[in-house]
């Protein structure tokens, strides 16, 4: 009886997680960049900007990209899903953007690629509680987070190394003196 009970319990609370997960929706780089462009707690937004990620989508206009796309028959690799679903966290997520979305195709891979939609998660108050903040959805990247587009599906692949990636992205906040 009771652990029949203790079952009852568990799966209620698995699938209301589950609910929950796809309540979490997705706000787009201005809304973090509010608060983490300072260079006092690391300017975040800054340095994703200048970096890798946030030209993945523009980058599908390059030569590089026209060629990558023409060997597999492709002519405009920034309208063709085979690309894009890597290349822009908005064109992966258009059905589950919030109401009030800053989120835009052109911002390529996006914060909440890496760290989760953060429309649960925004406010002060849950993102200075790391355990709050990640039952609203906050993800904290490890090499999975990566892997899901650093793989054999990219046809430029090269290999990935993981340390060394993180370390060409990173964007600390500094250490209190
Ligand atoms: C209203 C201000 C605000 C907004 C908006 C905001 N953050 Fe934060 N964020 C903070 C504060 C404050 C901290 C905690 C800093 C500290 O404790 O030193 C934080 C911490 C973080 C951390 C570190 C968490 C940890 O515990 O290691 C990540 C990652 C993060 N934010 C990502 C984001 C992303 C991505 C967005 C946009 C989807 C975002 N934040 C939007 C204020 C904000
Ligand atoms: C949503 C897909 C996606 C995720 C998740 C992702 N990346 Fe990327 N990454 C890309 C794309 C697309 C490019 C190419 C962008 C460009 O060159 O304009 C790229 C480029 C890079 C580059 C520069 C190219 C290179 O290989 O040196 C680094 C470094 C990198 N990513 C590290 C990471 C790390 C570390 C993580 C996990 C914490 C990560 N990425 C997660 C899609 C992703
Ligand atoms: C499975 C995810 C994924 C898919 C699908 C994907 N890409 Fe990428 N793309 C990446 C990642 C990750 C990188 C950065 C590291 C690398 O080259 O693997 C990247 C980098 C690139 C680069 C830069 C390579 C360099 O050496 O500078 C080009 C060009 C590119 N992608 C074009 C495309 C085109 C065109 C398509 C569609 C036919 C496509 N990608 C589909 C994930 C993907
Ligand atoms: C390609 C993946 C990726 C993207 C895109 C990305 N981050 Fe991060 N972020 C990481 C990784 C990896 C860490 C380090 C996690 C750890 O502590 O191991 C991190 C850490 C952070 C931290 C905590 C820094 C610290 O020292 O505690 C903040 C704040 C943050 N990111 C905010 C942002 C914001 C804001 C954006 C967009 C403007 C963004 N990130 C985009 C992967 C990413």
């Amino acid at each position: 009886m009771l652990y029949k009970l203790l079952m009852v319990i568990i799966l209620f609370t698995g699938v209301s997680l589950v609910q929950a997960q796809s309540d979490f929706k997705y706000i787009g780089a201005n809304k973090c960049k509010t608060c983490h462009k300072k260079p006092k707690t690391g300017e975040q937004f800054k340095i994703w900007k200048e970096g890798p990620h946030a030209d993945a989508y523009n980058m599908l206009s390059s030569e590089k990209a026209l060629k990558v796309a023409k060997e597999k028959g492709i002519a405009d690799p920034s309208k063709a899903e085979e690309c894009l679903k890597c290349h822009s966290t908005y064109f992966k997520h258009k059905d589950q953007l919030d109401k009030k979305t800053k989120l835009t195709l052109e911002e390529g891979v996006s914060c909440e690629s890496c760290h989760g939609p953060g429309s649960a998660y925004k406010k002060k108050k849950i993102m200075k509680d790391q355990k709050l903040a990640i039952s609203k959805g906050l993800i904290i990247p490890d090499e999975k987070t990566c892997q899901k587009c650093h793989n054999e599906n990219s046809p430029t692949m090269k290999e990935f190394d993981f340390e060394k990636a993180k370390d060409k992205i990173k964007h600390p906040r500094p250490k209190k003196k």
